[in-house]
């Protein structure tokens, strides 16, 4: 103080320093299960649904058409509007989920956050989120985010003369950057040298992968296989390089890497080309001159930029001076109307390599007149210009056959167009009641999952009591009741919210026939359930089989444990028309440590995927922890295996695997790190064996913290309690149609 020195320039605070993720970056990361808490959200008890009712829907289109065309000076409009913009922010807003793990997409407004809103994909989209800003400062809470960059590029097309296939709102914000989406491993925008070096065999639901492990050269980009569940061939791509394969502007080898991304993105061939063909009908790509002008994308530039990214020193900056992509590319002479000129041109010329002001390859047609517009001076005309991945339609055969009949049929390309626009935007929204607002389209689409709607009146109470007597006097064992019962209800993801026990399609294929479900014990538990149904139904009433499956693992659960356990009826049945089996195949666990079932990959360790499964399952880690113990307690594993049955009375619900886990005189040892063997250390006598995912909640401090509670003296009846709470939770995860417990996040 004497040297009238600031003690505070010594301080460091606000979440600076070395911290446990730059000590042991392998550690297991629970964080992904305590996100979008009420600490995050500055609404309470706030319902979007309820608000988005109030919302004057025609008003708010109304506003968002004008806004199209009313070009602001700060970041003038091409052409004097802005659709071409607004479409593609709504494209790169849904275009980021993927079917392996349902994650990514549209449906919580993240392209607002780290690391969308700064990827080198999606430069200039933060001009078009502020040029937003006006109508949803004006409409408040009513309309979220999410809704509203899907819904904008909705008007935007219809504003340029394309009517869409409906859009339905429903998609509450989220307040911090999601967490749990795995990306890739790459450390550099733009890398692919992790997801298409050796190693990255085909791992499903890996979003706690840690990614920077086998790193290796390139594969060919005529052969490579992209890593799963991955959907974008560089880091920071939404899905592909324009240019071509890593840059090489080989139109057929684009189109190999735009198959995969664009299918596990679970578009077809045809909705692939319609998309593309339909999307650069509009609008211009953007390359004015050297990328070296560009600055610091959003998420690290200057207070003074306020969350804006991408300064450009060439010249204006904006306008006619516009860096984007570095791409310079117009596809038809009418940007802003619908048409069918972006195939007639491709077809119409020969396309020669050229190279935008920016020096990125592209494609001019050979001989062509000047018939583009320029986006800003009315005497300029262009000669068609194209992308190495827009040629891809052309060259690649199977895609050819599809533009060509396109070309032919434009009605054909606006219909496959907007239908699959509908689901680009809609896929990851799950059940039909959770869609709102005046367009939803009245045809059911097979990847909603439909299911029917419940066509009789739902049981009742003494039907459920009865009901329950008669499914623990099948004979069949309680145990086989509750695995059944996790099995249909745990295949539910929150990310796309697909999955779930509504609809029974355990028993349809291909989950039927899926190792994890046991095949053999699954179709014992059937029958037996079929046979209660008939009898039940052979009077007045009836009942669902999907009903009936929760309500056997109800029955065996309670008793089980000697505790009420709740039920809601009113599921129902779905047929294998309306399931799209090709679809559900990713719903199936790669590794399933609640049942024991999988290990660890050379990338993924066990525990990794069980607290992947944990978040696809929205579980926080209290939750995870109970369910593993009791489902260990009560004999669940998917193949009977005493893996972590740590008691001496399996089947019953007790709180024995917290506390033999937890017993010091127990020493494990493992020969291959993924099953381990207990032993009494006095008397050397075997005592138990286990998985990793049986062994990581005495290993892992937070976990053991949380076994510390369950495995206590006093922890049986909170344990008992927690996991039939835990237990109805993940029971009812997919029911949307009763609004108290439908996820809203
Ligand atoms: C613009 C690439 C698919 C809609 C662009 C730009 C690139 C690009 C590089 C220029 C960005 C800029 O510099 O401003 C691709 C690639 C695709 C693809 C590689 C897939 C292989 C799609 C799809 C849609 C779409 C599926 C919509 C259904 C648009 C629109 C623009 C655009 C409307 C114009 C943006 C504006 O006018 O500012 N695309 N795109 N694109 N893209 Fe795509």
């Amino acid at each position: 103080m004497a040297t009238g020195e600031c003690p505070i320039k010594k301080a460091n605070v606000g979440g600076g320093g070395t911290r446990n993720n730059d000590w042991w970056p392998d550690e297991l990361k629970l964080n992904i299960l305590r996100q979008h808490t009420a600490a995050t959200n500055p609404y309470k008890d706030f319902d979007y649904a309820a608000a988005f009712k109030t919302l004057d829907y025609n008003a708010l289109k109304k506003d968002l058409t004008a806004l199209m065309t009313d070009s602001q000076e700060w970041w003038p409009a091409d052409f004097g509007h802005y659709g071409g913009l607004f479409i593609r922010m709504a494209w790169h807003s849904a275009g980021t989920y993927r079917v392996s793990d349902g994650r990514g997409g549209g449906g919580a407004g993240q392209q607002r956050f780290a690391p969308l809103n700064s990827w080198p994909d999606n430069v200039s989209l933060d001009k078009a989120r502020r040029l937003l800003w006006p109508i949803k400062q004006k409409y408040g809470s009513k309309i979220s985010w999410a809704d509203l960059l899907l819904l904008t590029g909705n008007v935007a097309i219809e504003s340029m003369g394309l009517p869409t296939f409906g859009f339905a709102g429903g998609r509450p914000d989220q307040w911090e950057a999601e967490e749990s989406v795995y990306w890739g491993g790459e450390t550099t925008w733009l890398g692919n040298e992790v997801r298409y070096s050796e190693g990255n065999e085909g791992v499903k639901g890996s979003g706690v992968v840690d990614g920077d492990q086998h790193k290796k050269d390139h594969t060919d980009i005529h052969s490579r296989d992209l890593e799963e569940p991955l959907a974008a061939a560089h880091m920071g791509l939404i899905y592909v390089n324009p240019e071509g394969p890593d840059g090489v502007p080989d139109p057929v080898a684009s189109a190999r890497d735009i198959r995969t991304t664009f299918g596990r993105m679970a578009m077809n061939d045809e909705e692939t080309v319609a998309l593309i063909a339909g999307g650069h009908a509009f609008g211009k790509t953007h390359g004015a001159g050297p990328s070296e002008n560009v600055g610091k994308e959003p998420q690290a530039a200057g207070l003074e930029k306020q969350g804006l990214g991408w300064e450009n020193k060439f010249k204006s900056g904006k306008g006619p001076d516009t860096i984007t992509s570095g791409l310079e590319v117009i596809w038809t002479s009418t940007p802003t109307k619908w048409s069918n000129k972006y195939l007639e041109y491709m077809y119409k010329y020969d396309w020669e390599l050229t190279k935008s002001p920016a020096g990125a390859n592209q494609w001019t047609a050979k001989g062509a007149e000047a018939i583009i517009p320029d986006a800003f001076d009315p005497n300029k005309k262009h000669v068609p210009t194209m992308l190495t991945s827009d040629l891809a339609l052309r060259y690649d055969p199977a895609y050819e056959k599809v533009s060509r009949h396109f070309l032919e049929n434009p009605d054909k390309l606006a219909d496959t167009f907007t239908r699959a626009w509908f689901k680009l935007l809609h896929r990851d929204m799950g059940p039909r009641s959770r869609w709102l607002g005046p367009e939803i389209p009245s045809e059911v689409l097979i990847w909603e999952d439909p299911v029917p709607a419940a066509s009789h009146p739902l049981i009742d109470d003494n039907d459920v009591a009865s009901l329950k007597k008669e499914i623990l006097a099948t004979g069949v064992a309680p145990n086989k009741f509750i695995s059944t019962a996790w099995a249909s209800a745990s295949t539910f993801r929150g990310g796309d919210k697909r999955g779930g026990a509504n609809g029974a399609r355990i028993r349809l294929a291909p989950q039927k026939d899926w190792k994890v479900n046991n095949p053999k014990q699954l179709s014992e538990v059937l029958s037996a359930l079929e046979g209660v149904q008939k009898k039940f139904q052979s009077g007045s009433k009836k009942v669902s089989l999907a009903d009936l499956i929760v309500l056997a693992g109800s029955a065996a659960l309670e008793k089980a444990s000697g505790v009420s356990v709740p039920f809601t009826p009113g599921r129902t049945d779905a047929t294998q028309e309306q399931t799209d089996t090709e679809s559900f195949k990713h719903l199936e666990p790669y590794a399933d440590g609640f049942r024991n079932y999988g290990k660890s990959t050379s990338r993924v360790r066990s525990e990794q995927f069980l607290v992947d499964r944990a978040h696809l399952l929205t579980l926080t880690a209290p939750e995870l922890t109970v369910l593993v113990g009791g489902l260990r307690a009560l004999n669940t594993n998917y193949d009977g295996s005493s893996n972590g049955v740590l008691t001496k009375r399996p089947g019953q619900l007790t709180n024995d695997f917290f506390v033999n886990l937890l017993d010091s005189n127990t020493a494990w040892k493992t020969t291959d790190n993924e099953t381990y063997e207990g032993t009494d250390r006095k008397t050397g006598a075997k005592k138990w064996t286990a998985t990793r995912a049986d062994l990581v909640f005495g290993s892992h401090a937070e976990l053991r913290a949380l076994s510390e509670v369950y495995g206590s003296a006093d922890g049986q009846e909170k344990f008992a309690k927690d996991f039939v709470a835990a237990w109805d939770k993940v029971m009812n995860l997919d029911r949307f149609d009763l609004a108290s417990s439908s996820p809203q996040g």
